[in-house]
């Protein structure tokens, strides 16, 4: 099976990287924004034309969620335009496409997990191009999936685990939001569960929507707190409601995802965000950015 990761320098394509040697059915090809920028189309279908990929992962994105609002023109060409980009193509030259979304793309109004079917209602342009790339790829692919993840970190690139570190380390005390809830999600368990979905062979036909996080439910307060004692820094979280912290992007007060459809379709099990949490820890004072 041929494989075609983009975006593959970010935080989820170097996991995929990672763990992708213990998949040996999957022949995987990696590139970034220097090899293959997915906004240019021609550059697009020159080169999948020549790849005959069974499946391309799109783990390009823009993710500077408050940058977004000023930079809604780049914003909305790598998060919309270009995801319209590879569903045009996943039709044209008949390869499956999997886009990562995320839990921004609901209006956290809720009070039970969001699941695939529930309205999305995006409240930042980070979150409205991410939304709309949904509706461009469920128009234009003919197979494929759409992920929504939330709240990523990992040992790569930046992240809050690596910010909370820093802070904690530099300060007695922080403070941290504790009235939006939602679930940690470590890049490593999304790409391992990626990995076994396209070794495995079972992707259904059409284009489907499914939503992976880490198990349980926390706020960011509780993630900082977490992070703090699993490394055992001496800081003090001091927890502060959303209007003490202001962001130029709004955020969802409640993204918790439900993620039934995803464990009972390809029968995967997930981990408890505080044990993946704890995982990912231990790496990372090892791990170095490298990437080959
Ligand atoms: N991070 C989160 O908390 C989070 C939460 C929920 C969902 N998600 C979604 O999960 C996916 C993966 O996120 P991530 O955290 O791994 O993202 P990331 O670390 O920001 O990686 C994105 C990668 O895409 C590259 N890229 C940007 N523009 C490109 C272009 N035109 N062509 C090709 N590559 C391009 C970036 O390069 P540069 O760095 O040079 O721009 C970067 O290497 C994204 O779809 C994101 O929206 C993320």
């Amino acid at each position: 099976m041929k494989i075609l990761i983009t975006g593959a320098k970010g935080q989820l394509g170097r996991s995929i990287h990672k763990h992708a040697p213990l998949f040996t059915s999957l022949d995987i090809t990696y590139t970034d924004v220097e090899d293959l920028d997915i906004t240019d189309m021609p550059a697009l279908e020159k080169y999948l034309s020549a790849g005959n990929y069974d499946y391309v992962v799109n783990c390009a994105a823009y993710t500077a969620v408050d940058k977004a609002e000023e930079d809604d023109v780049k914003a909305f060409l790598i998060n919309t335009k270009a995801v319209e980009n590879l569903s045009v193509l996943s039709k044209n030259l008949n390869f499956g496409l999997i886009h990562i979304s995320t839990d921004f793309i609901f209006d956290g109004f809720h009070y039970k997990p969001y699941v695939e079917s529930d309205k999305p209602g995006p409240r930042s342009i980070y979150a409205t191009t991410k939304a709309r790339a949904e509706e461009v790829m469920l128009a234009n692919a003919l197979n494929g999936l759409i992920i929504r993840t939330s709240w990523l970190y990992s040992e790569f690139g930046h992240n809050f685990v690596k910010t909370i570190i820093r802070y904690a380390t530099e300060r007695d005390s922080l403070n941290i939001v504790c009235d939006q809830t939602g679930t940690p999600t470590y890049a490593g368990d999304l790409a391992e569960t990626l990995l076994i979905i396209l070794s495995n062979k079972k992707i259904p036909e059409g284009v489907h929507i499914y939503h992976y996080s880490n198990e349980g439910t926390a706020s960011w307060f509780d993630f900082a707190k977490a992070i703090v004692s699993l490394s055992e820094i001496d800081c003090t979280i001091e927890p502060i409601p959303t209007e003490a912290y202001p962001l130029p992007a709004k955020r969802p007060y409640y993204s918790v995802l439900n993620t039934s459809k995803i464990k009972n379709d390809f029968g995967i099990s997930i981990p408890y965000w505080r044990d993946s949490l704890a995982a990912c820890l231990k790496l990372l004072p090892k791990e170095t950015e490298g990437f080959s």
